[in-house]
């Protein structure tokens, strides 16, 4: 049996954690051979292929990124641009001309969209869910979640310290494009002031009142806003035209826009810091790397039992094989009753 492997879309700590955990257990418990794709769906569309034995996995436990490298590359958007055979046909044909038995894709909801359509053509496909946001439905958690947290916290408790120093109102802006389970774990864990997510629009008034409240009690405010999230006003906008190739709108700055508004409303001075990318960089957590490696040994396992079309996901201790179509049904957003939760502290 020959298995092909890819990551796709933005990367994450743990993905070298998956890959290796497949590689390890397929080769030593059931003699398959490897071949890793580059670049998320890039590798197959253009049948991009690097090697992949025990060899290449040595080393990579504890290593950010990916090994085979990622893309937002979308298939299924490509056949113009690609002399107009459909993607899934140039995939399925490279699948063949190299000889690959079985997929698996490591990826968020726009790869395992992709998987997908995949699996319906008849691909023999198995997924494995992956994103710092925690917002594919099917599974409690996905790896780099915790590590993106932890991130987020200790940059948290680190303003807190410069803020108190200088009597300013600082803005984190953590990732979280449609959810904010990154916002309201690491808010809850670092003590914020406010946490604000995409599921729920803000109050700006509300907002300032919380920090004006904070500066009262001689505590510097700490606001830890999601990108997404936005202003009950509708009329300011936190979003721009730019469209990604899956159609995601470019996000332009809701931590700076929050702080220009809360220096205007308040005459306090506020400043923002961006986290960005730091959170899907470096070494992930013990806990990350364990999931990811349990996920990767049921996914090739899956593979074994020629159970396809499926993606391994987590539900409580267990890993447990879901339809891959209930991986990207819906969001998993922040219930309401989880951020009432968070909101009794705010102020
Ligand atoms: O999907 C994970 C995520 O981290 C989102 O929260 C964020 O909007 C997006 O990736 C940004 O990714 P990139 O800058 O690589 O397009």
């Amino acid at each position: 049996m020959r298995v092909g492997v890819l990551t796709g879309g933005g990367d994450c700590p743990g993905l070298n954690a998956v890959i290796r955990a497949i590689v390890r257990r397929g080769v030593k418990e059931f003699g398959y051979e490897f071949i890793g794709f580059r670049d998320g769906w890039r590798g197959p569309l253009e049948g991009d292929t690097v090697p992949l034995d025990v060899q290449a996995v040595r080393g990579i436990l504890p290593l950010g990124g990916t090994i085979l490298g990622s893309s937002r590359t979308n298939p299924l958007a490509d056949a113009a641009a690609s002399g107009g055979r459909p993607g899934i046909t140039r995939i399925k044909d490279n699948l063949d001309s190299l000889g690959v038995d079985a997929l698996i894709a490591i990826g968020g909801e726009d790869t395992l969209g992709v998987a997908t359509r995949l699996h319906e053509a008849g691909v023999k496909m198995v997924g494995v869910p992956k994103t710092i946001d925690n917002d594919l439905g099917g599974t409690d958690y996905t790896f780099g979640f915790d590590t993106a947290v932890n991130i987020a916290m200790e940059a948290i408790d680190r303003l807190h310290t410069t803020a108190e120093s200088h009597h300013r109102a600082l803005i984190v802006e953590v990732m979280g494009r449609h959810v904010g389970w990154i916002a309201l774990h690491a808010g809850m864990a670092g003590g914020a002031n406010v946490i604000l997510i995409p599921e729920k629009r803000f109050d700006i008034e509300k907002v300032c009142a919380y920090v004006e409240h904070r500066f009262q009690t001689r505590y510097a405010p700490i606001v830890v806003v999601a990108e997404g999230a936005l202003p009950a006003d509708e009329s300011t906008s936190f979003e721009s035209q730019e469209l990604d190739a899956f159609g995601h709108v470019r996000l332009r700055g809701a931590g700076q826009m929050l702080a220009d508004e809360i220096e205007k409303r308040t005459g306090k001075e506020a400043r923002c810091t961006v986290l960005g990318h730091i959170q899907r960089g470096g070494t992930p957590t013990a806990f990350d790397r364990v999931l990811a490696t349990r996920f990767g040994l049921q996914a090739i396992g899956a593979v074994h039992d020629g159970a396809f079309g499926v993606m391994v996901a987590l539900q409580r201790t267990e890993i447990v094989r879901v339809p891959l179509a209930e991986a990207t049904r819906e969001l998993k957003v922040v219930p309401p009753d989880r951020y009432d939760e968070a909101e009794v502290l705010f102020g």
